[in-house]
């Protein structure tokens, strides 16, 4: 089931995650409707937070880079990365990538990142998993952890870029509010 995705400045993105403890149905269906929606919008990762649940969830799904072939820039459902109770284990180097975010839509900015991480978190059915993600992967998995710590990607602008966001975004929410 599509959910409908919470954007800035939506206080809940502000809501600090916390751990699953059951492995259960309702956590499934969760991952499934996180799905669903992230596929509805185009999203390349989603936070279950960002549709109003303060889980410790987030799922990524890289889109396959393949130029010239018909499949460049799909997303395939076995690519599809499903963690539950992530937790950082190691980082090293630095990437900046221009980063979006479902939440804030139509906004892109450019962010420094770690560039290689170790991860260690849990799969739907309670395995514990261990992951090893670099370049895209990797800022990809940091940019969903920084949701479920309560924060969004754009709190890494320098403050001049911030504010010049915030008086665009104000500007924007006025103009949509009209429609
Ligand atoms: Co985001």
């Amino acid at each position: 089931m599509i959910r409908e995705v919470i954007t800035y400045p939506n206080p809940i993105l502000r809501k600090k995650s916390r751990d699953v403890e059951v492995f259960d149905k309702e956590l499934h269906t969760l991952l499934d409707d996180m799905n669903d929606t992230m596929d509805k919008y185009g999203g390349v990762g989603l936070a279950a937070i960002q549709i109003g649940i303060d889980l410790n969830v987030l799922i990524i799904n890289i889109p396959i880079d393949n130029e010239g072939a018909e499949n460049d820039g799909k997303q395939l459902d076995e690519n599809l990365i499903e963690a539950i109770n992530p937790i950082v284990t190691h980082k090293d180097g630095e990437l900046v990538f221009n980063e979006g975010c479902l939440s804030i839509p139509g906004f892109h900015a450019e962010v420094t990142r770690a560039e290689n991480i170790i991860v260690e978190y849990f799969d739907r059915h309670g395995e514990k998993q261990t992951m090893k993600a670099n370049d895209f992967l990797a800022i990809a998995w940091q940019h969903e952890m920084e949701h479920l710590s309560g924060h969004v990607f754009i709190e890494h602008l320098s403050f001049l870029k911030r504010k010049k966001f915030e008086k665009e975004w104000k500007r924007q929410l006025k103009e949509n509010s009209k429609k």
